[in-house]
């Protein structure tokens, strides 16, 4: 199939950019990332500058092809970049590819954005001081099936970042909401619960990411399903750790 990539090219972070059209012929069970290298392929052998993209399983698993295609994190259908196939598109369309657009994940090159924000959040959080003990352990610590599997849910967060890039005001309450919900919820996890939701949310604005409007653009787009009731908790453990807290 014969498509037309506007993708946007930038030298680096101090570089203007600009969008720049590309023709391509490719199979359409190629996977959107495929794609990508047959279109760098093809620029090298012109003796062109490739287009940097990030990558790293191609598996839908580490969160790291994060492209704004056609006005959508990870494009038209509810998935990571490298799971979309260019099936979903049709003959001679043209896709317009962009990396996220958030000033708390400045671009890096091209499609590479730099997201160690999200990084310093998680760190912020600090650890668990509970001895979780081994694998056999976790048995021994009754937790009810729908608590776990709650848990289980906002762990599935593969911190892409598609909830900023659909957000309106770029905020990363989700994501923030994921990581603090899969704690809060296990008994393991409540030791640590105020001060982990103070340290992420001051971590979070320092960082420059936006407030919740609560749109739910966030949930409509991200990839595993992560859903609003994780901004419900984020609010809940913030506002009652505030009410106890030391720190002013
Ligand atoms: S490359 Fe890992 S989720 Fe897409």
């Amino acid at each position: 199939m014969r498509l037309k990539l506007r993708i946007w090219r930038q030298r680096d972070a101090n570089d203007k950019g600009k969008l720049v059209d590309y023709d391509v012929d490719v199979n359409p069970h190629m996977s959107f990332l495929e794609m990508l290298d047959e279109l760098n392929g093809a620029l090298l052998e012109k003796g062109e500058e490739p287009v940097a993209f990030d990558h790293d399983c191609r598996e839908g698993i580490c969160g790291t092809c994060n492209l704004y295609i056609n006005g959508r994190p990870h494009g038209p259908i509810r998935t990571t970049t490298c799971q979309l196939h260019m099936r979903h598109f049709h003959e001679g369309e043209t896709i317009v590819i962009e990396p996220w657009r958030a000033k708390s994940f400045p671009i890096v090159k091209d499609l590479v954005v730099d997201r160690s924000a999200f990084d310093r959040i998680v760190q912020a959080g600090g650890y668990i001081s509970v001895n979780t003990g081994s694998a056999r352990d976790a048995n021994e610590i009754p937790i009810p099936k729908p608590i776990a599997d709650e848990a289980f849910n906002s762990a599935a967060c593969i911190a892409c970042g598609a909830c900023v890039a659909a957000c309106k005001n770029a905020s990363a309450m989700l994501f923030v909401g994921a990581q603090i919900s899969k704690f809060a919820l296990l008994p393991q996890g409540k030791a640590e619960r105020k001060t982990r939701a103070e340290k992420m949310v001051a971590q979070m604005d320092a960082e420059g990411f936006g407030a919740c409007s609560n749109t739910g653009a966030c949930a409509a787009e991200c990839p595993v399903g992560i859903s609003m009731a994780n901004i419900a908790r984020l609010n809940r453990e913030y506002y009652g750790a505030k009410l106890t807290s030391t720190n002013v």
